[in-house]
């Protein structure tokens, strides 16, 4: 990360005792300390419900801060450092008048002020208005909020229309965490900095686009939030389809927020509706059973601890997803994603199209279309796999497929790659929307999303089963031989 932040940001953490907040927000301030990135003034406000005073909330911050910190780069030093800006203030996000106080905190005439909402969904807008009432935010005021938003297109509007009341688009930091993955910020440099791929980029070279993010683990003792969610809400509607369109989306005049945001939005809207006629050859749906994971036994999705018998929620889904525009026509972007898979690993493939024509051993013909294959995590990279002759006296043009190899951790010799709060923290202090999501992208992947799960209701149809460990249903491998195709792991 280059510059230090001049600007001094106050930050104010509703929900800081939270899962996400002890697992990654915290840890990714910590960070920010230890590269001396945070101003030196910049002062930290957690806020929950649980009754603390500050020393007591440091002293549990500063446990959580050794767990989830890797060993190696947790220091004491720094640690108490952090810690010596944090305050703790209990608060119950419901109740207006415990706001008032959050006044005598924040001094706005010396700093911008970034309120993190770390809690449910449903508490933005409350949380917002009560800000507003009391006079805590202005129009300098940042706030940040996660996904989901909503979970459809309906119930999206109505938390985006509260977040609206108080605060304007350009005060406003969705999050979707792969935006602030090093790997996916360098699709827009991989794309837009290589003018070898800028003019490689579209159906006239390219025949399909593969997009996996795959988990090895399970639920997680989240059945219940899960359960309501399922893996479309849970990962298509946001990572997936960022992904998408980091992907497809046409070069922005310059990287500015908007610029790079109007072109997703035009992809988002160029997407072909999945109609009840396509489900069958588009969508796979899949549930988990009982298998193996890392070697181990483990239960299937419905006995899951918290589990109701009987759910038809998906924990897998594979898409075959058309953009109608003219970069695009006739290139299916297979995608798909799932809990308990084999290994966890977000990559994606652009499988090339073959030279116009074919001189060299018929037998190998299935070799001839390059592969970029980008390694999002782990083991963050790419790989060009290119054909070169044989070598040896016997083999004559015998062809051979290999590898241009880049593992960014050996070629750039990086010691660490930064998580993704880390970056995306930095970018609201210095005010930077790029990598974040619009209010017209997240209703417009919704209104997507929303068609598919309306053709699952009305059908009744229950999730195709695949065990634990495995790659998803058989009818995911089915939905791309059906086009001569096959995964990246299955080829
Ligand atoms: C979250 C989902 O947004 O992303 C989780 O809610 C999922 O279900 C997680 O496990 C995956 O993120 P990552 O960074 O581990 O790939």
């Amino acid at each position: 990360m280059a510059d230090r932040n001049e600007t001094r940001c106050d930050l104010m953490m509703f929900g800081a005792l939270g899962d996400l907040a002890q697992r990654k927000l915290f840890p990714a301030l910590y960070q920010l300390e230890r590269a001396s990135l945070l101003h030196r003034k910049s002062r930290v406000l957690a806020i929950d419900r649980k009754t603390y005073d500050t020393a007591g909330a440091r002293n549990l911050l500063k446990d959580k801060l050794r767990e989830h910190v890797k060993a190696g780069e947790f220091d004491d030093i720094v640690a108490e450092r952090f810690l010596g800006r944090v305050d703790y203030h209990c608060l119950d996000f419901n109740e207006p008048k415990g706001f008032a106080h959050l006044n005598d905190w924040h001094s706005s005439d010396q700093s911008n002020l970034i309120v993190y909402m770390a809690t449910a969904p449903a508490m933005y807008g409350e949380i917002a208005r009560n800000l507003h009432r009391n006079g805590c935010c202005d129009h300098n005021t940042r706030a940040v909020v996660e996904k989901p938003i909503g979970h459809d297109l309906e119930s999206s509007k109505v938390i985006n229309d509260e977040l609206g009341e108080v605060f304007n688009e350009n005060q406003l930091f969705r999050i979707d965490h792969y935006l602030g993955k090093e790997t996916v910020q360098n699709l827009i440099a991989l794309r837009f900095a290589n003018n070898l791929f800028a003019s490689q980029w579209d159906q006239n070279h390219i025949s399909h686009v593969e997009i996996s993010v795959a988990e090895s683990v399970g639920i997680e003792g989240r059945w219940g939030y899960f359960d309501k969610a399922g893996q479309v809400r849970d990962m298509v509607q946001n990572h997936l389809l960022q992904l998408l369109c980091l992907i497809a989306m046409d070069p922005p005049s310059d990287l500015s927020a908007d610029s790079i945001r109007n072109e997703k939005v035009k992809v988002l809207k160029a997407l072909r509706r999945i109609t009840p006629d396509l489900m069958a050859t588009h969508v796979v749906r899949g549930q988990y059973t009982a298998g193996t994971s890392t070697g181990k036994p483990v239960p299937g999705y419905l006995e899951e601890e918290g589990a109701i018998k009987g759910s038809k929620t998906e924990t897998f889904v594979a898409l075959k997803v058309e953009i109608d525009n003219w970069r695009w026509s006739g290139v299916p972007f297979y995608i798909r994603t799932g809990k308990r898979l084999p290994e966890k690993l977000s990559q994606i493939i652009i499988h090339f199209k073959p030279a116009p024509h074919y001189i060299f051993d018929p037998d190998q013909k299935h070799l001839a279309n390059n592969k970029l294959i980008i390694r999002l995590q782990p083991d963050e990279g790419m790989s060009l796999q290119i054909l070169t002759k044989d070598q040896g006296l016997d083999k004559g043009m015998r062809l051979r497929q290999g590898p241009l190899e880049l593992t960014f951790s050996e070629t750039f010799e990086t010691d660490r790659i930064p998580d993704a709060y880390e970056r995306l923290l930095w970018e609201v202090m210095k005010g930077n929307q790029y990598l974040f999501v619009r209010r017209d992208e997240v209703e417009n992947a919704w209104q997507w999303v929303d068609q598919i799960m309306r053709n699952w209701d009305d059908s009744g149809s229950p999730p195709k089963r695949y065990a634990a460990g495995t790659w998803g249903p058989v009818a995911s491998i089915a939905m791309t031989t059906r086009d001569g195709r096959s995964w990246y792991e299955d080829a």
